[in-house]
């Protein structure tokens, strides 16, 4: 095509042009070709889900486990929901630094999302639940969070609202009293174990080069480079280890992480390395949510937990891997279901 041969050669007339050229740095080449695959090995695919065999989520408990996920008569206020505080039309979480619970309390940590959460080596910043079924006792009976007086109280709720008892039937079959506290947490843990988010990373670690920008690929250089992979690594890219807050410099908080659960003095100030799947999504950050910004969050990581004085250049390039980390939940998983009605022996909202 004549057109475009005679831009051709337009543009070779400017390029040898020596002077004028010469004051434009040329991009510098990298040591490497950007995103070595060498370095894939530290991480992986999401699985399709995060199924156990002790929680087997069929069809049936996973539904009724997505309903009782946003179903607020599961707290004495009958106003907060799991899906308050880990919204799944936001990431699976709310956007604030600590959340308010019963009666608008807050706690002192960030409610981390439940986005693959199951995959975690353990449940909370300090990991002291062990997994996802373990952990979806805890809110519902929180004084601060859902509030309810016990597991007899939810059960109360539960039986009397005949679809669900039929939904405890069918997703726990063969049992004689389905309708358990114990069952409605395990039915929300196998409805958790589905909430995997892949998404452009997966794709590009499985071989597709195209499936991240240039800056990206040179961001995930940059993440290497400096160490991140080292505490932020596998299928989750973190949520696989504890470790110090501040390994390399003290870190301000008062808040002494997994200490509190093991009594070990080598665990204060040591919480679950996060993972940093969906992570553009999910600010504010850290444990507290004092952190506003992505970049800001990459820039203490930097200086405390690898001595380093990142430059804003680095900063801006590893923030740009780690918007390549923003996966897809599946809509099925995602759109609010349909309620259950209550009916008259349903107990009333207390908000007291
Ligand atoms: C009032 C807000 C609130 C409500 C309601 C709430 N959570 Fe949370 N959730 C939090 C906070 C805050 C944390 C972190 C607490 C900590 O680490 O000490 C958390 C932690 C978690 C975690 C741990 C994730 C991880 O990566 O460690 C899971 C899973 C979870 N919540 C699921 C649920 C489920 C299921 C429900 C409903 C039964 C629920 N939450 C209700 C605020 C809430
Ligand atoms: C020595 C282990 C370690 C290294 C190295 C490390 N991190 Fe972290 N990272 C953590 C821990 C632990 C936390 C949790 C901090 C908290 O609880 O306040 C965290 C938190 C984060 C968060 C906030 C996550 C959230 O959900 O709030 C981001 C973002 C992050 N790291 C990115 C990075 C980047 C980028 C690097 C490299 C510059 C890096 N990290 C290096 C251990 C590490």
């Amino acid at each position: 095509m004549v057109a475009t041969v005679g831009c051709e050669k337009k543009t070779e007339t400017v390029n040898v042009a020596p002077v004028v050229e010469t004051a434009k740095q040329p991009a510098p080449v990298p040591a490497k070709p950007a995103s070595d695959k060498t370095r894939f090995a530290l991480f992986s695919p999401l699985p399709p889900n995060y199924d156990s065999a002790a929680n087997a989520g069929s069809p049936d408990r996973v539904a009724l486990g997505k309903q009782l996920y946003f179903d607020a008569r599961l707290s004495k206020s009958q106003k907060i929901s799991c899906n308050s505080c880990h919204d799944l039309a936001k990431f699976g979480q709310d956007g604030e630094a600590t959340s308010p619970g019963h009666k608008g309390q807050r706690g002192g940590r960030n409610s981390p999302t439940t986005l693959n959460a199951a995959a975690h080596v353990a449940q909370f910043w300090d990991g002291r639940m062990k997994d996802v079924e373990a952990q979806a006792h805890g809110p519902v009976t929180n004084p601060g969070e859902m509030a309810m007086a016990n597991g007899e109280a939810v059960e109360k709720v539960l039986r009397s609202v005949p679809e669900y008892v039929k939904a405890f039937a069918a997703a726990f079959p063969g049992e004689t009293s389905p309708v358990t506290f114990d069952n409605a947490a395990n039915a929300i843990a196998a409805f958790e174990r589905k909430l995997v988010t892949p998404g452009r990373w997966d794709k590009f670690i499985a071989g597709d080069d195209a499936a991240l920008t240039e800056d990206e690929k040179r961001g995930f250089d940059t993440f290497y480079e400096k160490g991140c992979f080292s505490c932020h690594n596998g299928a989750t890219v973190g949520g696989a280890s504890f470790q110090k807050l501040g390994a390399k410099e003290a870190y301000p908080t008062t808040d002494l992480g997994r200490f509190q659960v093991t009594k070990n003095e080598a665990d204060r100030f040591v919480f679950k390395v996060p993972s940093l799947r969906n992570i553009a999504k999910t600010a504010p950050y850290f444990h507290d949510g004092s952190i506003a910004t992505l970049g800001e969050a990459v820039r203490l990581m930097g200086k405390h937990q690898l001595g380093l004085a990142l430059s804003d250049g680095e900063v801006t390039s590893i923030v740009a891997f780690l918007g390549a980390l923003t996966g897809d939940l599946a809509a099925d998983l995602a759109s609010p279901p349909q309620l259950p009605k209550s009916t008259k022996t349903t107990p009333k909202a207390d908000e007291n």
